[in-house]
Parts: C-alpha cells; sequence; structure tokens
C-alpha cells in the first residue's frame, strides 16, 4: 500500500500546495472498497483553499490525471477517493512477500539504535506474581518487533533479587535445614521457607530480629549469608528460566537490584552535586516543582536505599553501557507514579536522554470463573493464589496454569484431529497450542486494558483466540500440500482479479505498516487485531469455493491463488513468531 500512497500524494502534493508527507498522512481506507481503496478527506483543506469540502474534492478529481496503478478517481461527498487497477495490483502488492532472502515487512529502520526493554523482572525467592507474566510476555513481543526493525535490542530482566526477605529466608533455611538436612533447595521449598517464616513469625518473638540480623550480615558481605544469597537467587532463576523457555524467551542480560548496591553511591553524590536533593524529616529526597508530584524518596532517615534509588542508578548504568536510543519498562499501570518520580529525577539531573525513557504500562489480567472458582476455596483452588497471598507461589501457579492449558489442548487436538498426522504430534502440537492460547490472550488488547482470562475464550478454536490463528495457519498450510508441488520463487499474480483476492491481497500487503505502527505505539495488539483481520479477509476468500477453487484446471490461476494463500501463511507464521506464538503446519 505504502507505494500507492506515495505515488498519490506526490501527485497531489502540487495541487494542495503541500508536503508530500503532510498529504500521505492524510489518507484514509474507504468503509467499503467499492467505493475506491484509498481515500482523502478534503475537510482540512476547507480553510487553506477557501472552498466548501465537497467542492474540492470535486474539483481535484477533474484537475488531477489518473495517476500510474490506479484506474478511477471518484467522490463520495468531501471525499476523494481512488481505485487501484485491479489487473496490476495484485504483483506490485505481493511482490517480495514470499522472499526467501529478506522476511517480508523486515527492515533497516531501527539500524545503529539501541533499545533496552526492561522486563519480566520477578522477585527472586518470593511468589512470581500474575503482572510478572504479562510484563514477559509483552515484554518479549516487544523485543522480537524492535528486532525486526533492525533495533539492537538489549533485554534485560532487573530481578528483585535484593531485600530484607532475603533475610527472612534464611532464618527459615536455618531452622529448615537442621531438620532436613538432605533436602535441596528447589523454588518450591524456597516457597514454602518463606510462607513458614511468615506463620513462624506470627508466633515467636525475635525471629524479625534474626531476619534483620542475616540481612546486616548479608549487606556486609558475611560468606555464609552471601553463599545462601547466591543459592536462593540461582534456584530461583533455574524455575523461572524453566518458564522462559517454555514461552522461547531469553534474556540479553540479567542484572538485577543486587548489581548496583555498590553504584548508588554515586548516583546520590551526582544528584547532589547537581543540588536537586534536599534532606526532608531525615530522609532524602528530591522535590518536584509540579506540586501534584510527590518527592522522590532517595534514603530513608535510617540510611537504607530505596526501590526508586535502585532505579536511577541502574538508568545512569544503561546510558553509559548502551548509550540507548530508548530504554522502556515493561511494568504494570499501578508503578505509574514511580516511573514519573525517576524519569523526573533524571530530567532535573540534566540527562537528555531522560526524554528516552518510558514507562510502558500494561493492566491487570484476572481470572475467569473457569480458571478459578470464586467461592471460598480450598487450599488447592487456584483462586488465593492470585490475590498475591503467599500459601502457594506464583512460579507453581503459572507451570500449573500451562500445565493446565497443554492439556486442554491435547483434547481439543484429539477432538478435532483428521489425520493421523495429527495424533502422532499431538503432545508437540498441545504444548504449541497452549502457550499460544495463554499468549495470545494477554496480547489480543490494548495493554494498558485489565484482561480476563477464560479458557473458553483463550481455546476457542472459532473465536478470536491464539488457537484460531494456528489453525487458520494449518489450514493454509494443508491448501500447499495439496497444491503438491514446489512453488517457484517468482509467482506472476495478475490473473487473480475478485473482490475478495483484492482484500486479500490488500490485508498481505498492509503488514509492514502494521509493524511499523505496533513498534511506535509500543502495542503488540496492533499485530494480533491485524493478524485476526487477515485471516477473516482470508476465510472470506476461502469459504467461497464456488468463485474461488483455489487447484483448479486453470494453471496460471491456481499457481496465482496457491501463491495467494502462500503469501497470507508467510504473514501469518510471521506474525504469530512476533507474538511469541508457533505456527503449525497441521492440527
Ligand atoms: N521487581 C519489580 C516488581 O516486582 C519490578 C521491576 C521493574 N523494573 C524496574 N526497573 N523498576 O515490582
Amino acid at each position: 500500500m505504502n507505494s500507492y500512497k506515495n505515488i498519490l500524494s506526490q501527485a497531489l502534493s502540487p495541487l494542495l500546495g503541500l508536503p508530500s508527507e503532510e498529504v500521505a498522512a492524510m489518507f484514509v481506507t474507504p468503509p467499503d472498497s467499492s467505493m475506491g481503496d484509498i481515500g482523502l478527506p478534503c475537510f482540512p483543506l476547507a480553510k487553506k483553499l477557501q472552498q466548501s469540502p465537497a467542492q474540492i474534492a470535486s474539483k481535484l478529481s477533474t484537475q488531477l490525471e489518473l495517476p500510474e496503478g490506479f484506474s478511477k478517481i471518484s467522490t463520495t461527498g468531501p471525499y476523494l477517493n481512488f481505485t487501484i487497477d485491479r489487473q496490476k495490483m495484485f504483483n506490485r502488492f505481493l511482490a517480495g512477500v514470499r522472499s526467501t532472502a529478506k522476511p517480508f515487512g523486515a527492515s533497516e529502520i531501527g539500524k545503529g539504535q539501541t533499545v533496552v526493554m526492561d522486563y519480566s523482572h520477578p522477585n527472586i525467592a518470593k511468589p512470581l506474581a500474575i503482572h510478572h507474566v504479562r510484563s514477559t510476555i509483552i515484554g518479549a513481543a516487544l523485543c522480537r518487533l524492535y528486532k525486526f526493525l533492525g533495533y539492537t535490542v538489549e533485554g534485560v530482566n532487573h530481578l528483585g533479587d535484593w531485600g530484607t526477605n532475603f533475610g527472612q529466608l534464611m532464618v527459615s533455611y536455618k531452622r529448615y535445614e537442621a531438620a532436613q538436612p538432605d533436602q535441596e533447595v528447589n523454588i518450591t521449598r524456597l516457597l514454602e521457607m518463606y510462607i513458614q517464616f511468615h506463620k513462624d513469625a506470627g508466633n515467636e518473638e525475635g525471629l524479625d530480629d534474626q531476619a534483620r540480623e542475616w540481612f546486616v550480615k548479608l549487606e556486609s558481605g558475611d560468606p555464609e549469608a552471601v553463599r545462601l544469597w547466591e543459592l536462593f537467587r540461582e534456584e530461583s532463576l533455574n524455575a523461572f528460566k524453566k518458564l522462559y523457555r517454555r514461552f522461547g524467551i531469553e534474556f540479553e542480560h540479567y542484572i538485577g537490584e543486587s548489581f548496583f548496591n555498590d553504584k548508588m553511591e554515586a548516583t546520590l553524590e551526582r544528584i547532589a552535586a547537581k543540588g536537586i536533593s534536599e534532606i526532608s524529616e531525615g530522609a532524602l529526597v528530591v522535590k518536584f516543582e509540579d506540586d501534584k508530584m510527590p518527592p522522590c524518596l532517595l534514603r530513608k532517615s535510617d540510611g537504607s536505599t530505596l526501590y526508586a534509588t535502585r532505579d536511577l542508578a541502574a538508568a545512569e548504568y544503561r546510558y553509559e553501557r548502551w548509550h540507548f536510543a530508548k530504554c522502556l519498562y515493561v511494568v504494570a499501570n499501578q508503578q505509574e507514579l514511580h516511573f514519573r518520580q525517576v524519569f523526573g529525577v533524571l530530567e532535573k539531573m540534566g540527562y537528555d536522554w531522560a526524554k528516552n525513557c518510558e514507562h510502558i504500562k500494561f493492566g491487570m489480567l484476572a481470572f475467569g470463573p473457569d480458571v478459578f472458582p470464586t467461592e471460598e476455596e480450598d487450599d488447592t483452588a487456584f483462586g488465593r493464589r492470585t490475590t498475591g497471598s503467599t500459601r502457594r507461589g506464583h512460579i507453581v501457579f503459572l507451570e500449573e496454569v500451562l500445565d493446565r492449558a497443554r492439556d486442554k489442548a491435547r483434547d481439543l487436538v484429539v477432538d478435532n484431529a483428521r489425520e493421523d498426522e495429527v495424533l502422532q504430534h499431538a503432545d508437540e502440537l498441545a504444548e504449541m497450542i497452549g502457550v499460544g492460547a495463554i499468549v495470545f490472550n494477554e496480547l489480543a488488547q490494548r495493554r494498558v486494558k485489565d484482561v480476563l482470562f477464560t479458557w473458553d475464550k483463550a481455546l476457542n478454536l472459532h473465536g478470536d483466540s491464539g488457537p484460531y490463528l494456528q489453525y487458520t495457519h494449518a489450514r493454509l498450510s494443508s491448501v500447499l500440500r495439496k497444491y503438491g508441488k514446489e512453488l517457484p520463487e517468482e509467482i506472476d499474480y495478475s490473473t487473480l482479479g475478485t473482490e475478495a483476492e483484492a482484500e486479500v491481497a490488500k490485508a498481505v500487503a498492509a503488514f509492514p505498516e502494521i509493524i511499523e505502527r505496533a513498534v511506535r505505539e509500543n502495542e503488540p495488539s496492533v499485530v494480533s487485531d491485524y493478524l485476526l483481520a487477515l485471516c477473516s479477509e482470508f476465510n472470506r476468500f476461502f469459504t467461497d469455493k464456488v468463485t474461488h477453487r483455489i487447484i483448479s484446471d486453470e494453471e496460471a490461476l491456481t499457481l496465482a491463488r496457491v501463491g495467494l494463500v502462500d503469501c497470507v501463511r508467510t504473514v501469518l507464521a510471521t506474525g504469530l513468531g512476533l507474538l511469541g506464538i508457533q505456527a503449525p503446519e497441521r492440527m
């Protein structure tokens, strides 16, 4: 579509006396392609040209010579509409889509620019909360999208790996170790220890003091405390990594909060040197001119530093190390104020890169009643675990949800299987579909909105779901199998011509623009929405068997239609891959 818009904007630019980029930004898509494929609303021109929008549209339609590649110029009231030449459009739209040399939609626009993506960031030895899962899925999708556009992406897992809770764990561990010396420490044990501490601390005096003492030991580098801290961190990481693998995620860096222990002092000195910090009620703070913004607390009166202090040191460190073009923090809506404060301090420190730091907010995930009973639940029910209660951890929980998704997907596969091949790969497919269902559900709406998870929606083969897209991919692949011959690299699509085919081709051609928009808005749902629309466009074409027999005696037409199918399949597979969803060949 891009080049068509370019042709039009260049043709219109001298007539309107506007730069062609401005004209290009005005284009819209008419509601019905019988009106045209590209529309120019003339309202914004009325003042400048001293005429009514309808007059402008009609005048332009007579003044303008038919630009290359177009077959008709018409008007609908204030709109000037352009119809693309059906004969020529297919080859133009579909050229390069199946290219094996360069994935369609990929580009180099980000070349030489680094994006730091701060995502997932669970807290060590604490239950992995559900917002960490959202951050993981959204952040990973954004990483892939940026990479696809040529950016260098540094994915950072800013682990919460420092805090007084480690002292609590150490107390619990020491008692636990005495009771069961030979047992290994894994994430489940860590959670149990955490829970145990809080149970015991309620009944026993002095446990909190012991925990504080252990934390002081840790801070002063006591070897036993450090050994335990490393053990807990390692074991938690192993559990997280197991889940990351199921999502196909790898981090470039694990740089947790503890990494900044010895870097905060210098940061605080730089802040002080700028004269922007002050002591208020014994604490070190930076105040803001905007009185709606509470001061950013950097050091408590007892000398301890804070979450924000670490984030300031981390931001400086990241800029120093990567000279990022953008530093994106994929963190829940709730931390909005925290990031405004952190970015505010960076700005006051005079860093011009502060404007390139952005909080990529998202809403909460809630579970529908088909996932968790909402009633009073017993210990085995999931409900309690979504509230962040520590009785059972979310690590177990996420793994369980994934396992359940996989098991349910397996049933789905087996029930719908029409080929032996599918049954033979049922386990593999079940994992693909189960994970795909969860990932798509997270990415299907604009991220700032809260998401409701129900099995019914997430695994609905006929609804707006991951499995539906995967199923469409399998259907497309099956058409190619049925065709049975190798498709040539270059295909002549000029025998195509129906409106349904034109719509499919237009949808395919829109893919690069969609990716750019998703990146511009840091919004993976732009891609999810697009893939659903693409598939529904394709299914319209596909189900209309009367007009569209894909494989027929007409060789050229068959090749063009199979080629079109392969274009859709390619774009669908690429789009799914960018979201973090696998595209099965059969299902
Ligand atoms: N671990 C933090 C939490 O669970 C999130 C960290 C987000 N990233 C950051 N640089 N502050 O709330």
